[in-house]
């Protein structure tokens, strides 16, 4: 629940969920483009790495947005499914051809049906991702469930999502003046006030977006646990944040808003791959799979 009884309530519920996705489709597509600045600088090198495609992988993606990441997965050869919610977000991505040598199918699918999303294929695919979208979603049970019967042998999970414990709505930036025996310093920190207990809050993801959407934050092993619960086990992972450059295009004049400029040393997204477990006696599950090879 938000902390500020003045704020609205989060949105907590698919149709709600959509609804605000569907007003803010036009401006999201506007923005994202082929990948924002965030996207292509921070994310796509740690996803590029975890997802390792290979020409001819089968990949679903989960909550595609406007459909950027597959479009790239296509380039990269893979043939992709993807999925959202959003049924106007959907639209927009058909309206933009995938330039092979891969295709991009789209369909409108909400990640917390599981019944929907076992219907996407048997045992079918090498790669499941969905980039910077759990924390979207105010169930992530139904999708962990259905992983273990979506991926196809070696198949991997990859997600990415902003920091749980760094890059949370209630975390604000704190600049630091002092003048230390005539040398004057500026530092420019996180405040961290709270990490463990999940919960909904209203935000933005892109300053100008016409609807706040609801955020769902939980800490990471709440995170992780549905889909460890499921039978996945972390194989990869990693904490990106802004390469370093001199100049930085995109950064407001005052320095300490901006993350690419001041808190490089605090990564905002994470990036984790699984994969399917190894044989574990201690759980009844089918675990028909050779475990994942990294070198892929
Ligand atoms: C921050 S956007 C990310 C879009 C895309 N993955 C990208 O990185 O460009 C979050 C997306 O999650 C989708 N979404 C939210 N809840 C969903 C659900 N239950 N099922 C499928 N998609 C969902 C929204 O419609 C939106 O497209």
């Amino acid at each position: 629940m938000p902390d500020d009884p003045e704020k609205p309530a989060p949105r907590a519920d698919s149709d709600s969920v959509r609804r605000v996705w569907n007003a803010n489709a036009g401006f999201w597509d506007s923005q994202m483009g082929e990948g924002n600045e965030f996207h292509l600088r921070v994310l796509l090198p740690s996803l590029e790495r975890l997802l390792a495609l290979r020409a001819g992988d089968r990949a679903l993606e989960i909550a595609c947005g406007n459909g950027q990441l597959a479009r790239w997965m296509a380039r990269h050869g893979a043939s992709v499914v993807a999925t959202d919610l959003s049924d106007q977000l959907i639209e927009r991505a058909r309206r933009k051809p995938a330039v092979g040598p891969g295709r991009v199918d789209l369909r409108v699918v909400d990640a917390s049906d599981e019944a929907a999303l076992r219907a996407l294929g048997s045992r079918e695919f090498d790669v499941v991702v969905c980039n910077m979208a759990l924390m979207d979603m105010p169930e992530i049970e139904p999708l962990a469930r259905a992983l273990p019967e979506l991926l196809g042998p070696g198949g991997r999970f990859v997600f990415s999502v902003t920091h749980p414990c760094f890059n949370r709505s209630d975390s604000p930036r704190v600049a630091r003046w002092s003048d230390e025996g005539g040398v004057v310093r500026e530092t420019v920190g996180l405040e961290i006030r709270a990490y463990l207990t999940p919960r909904a809050v209203e935000g933005v993801a892109v300053l100008g977006q016409p609807l706040a959407q609801s955020y769902f934050e939980r800490p990471i092993e709440l995170l992780l646990a549905p889909f460890l619960r499921a039978g996945l086990v972390l194989d990869a992972l990693e904490e990106p944040t802004f390469p370093a450059t001199e100049a930085d295009p995109a950064s407001p004049p005052r320095p300490w808003f901006s993350w690419s400029r001041s808190l490089r040393e605090i990564p905002p997204a994470l990036v984790a791959r699984m994969v399917r477990g190894g044989r574990n006696p201690r759980r009844d599950g089918r675990d028909d799979d050779p475990p994942h090879s990294p070198a892929r």
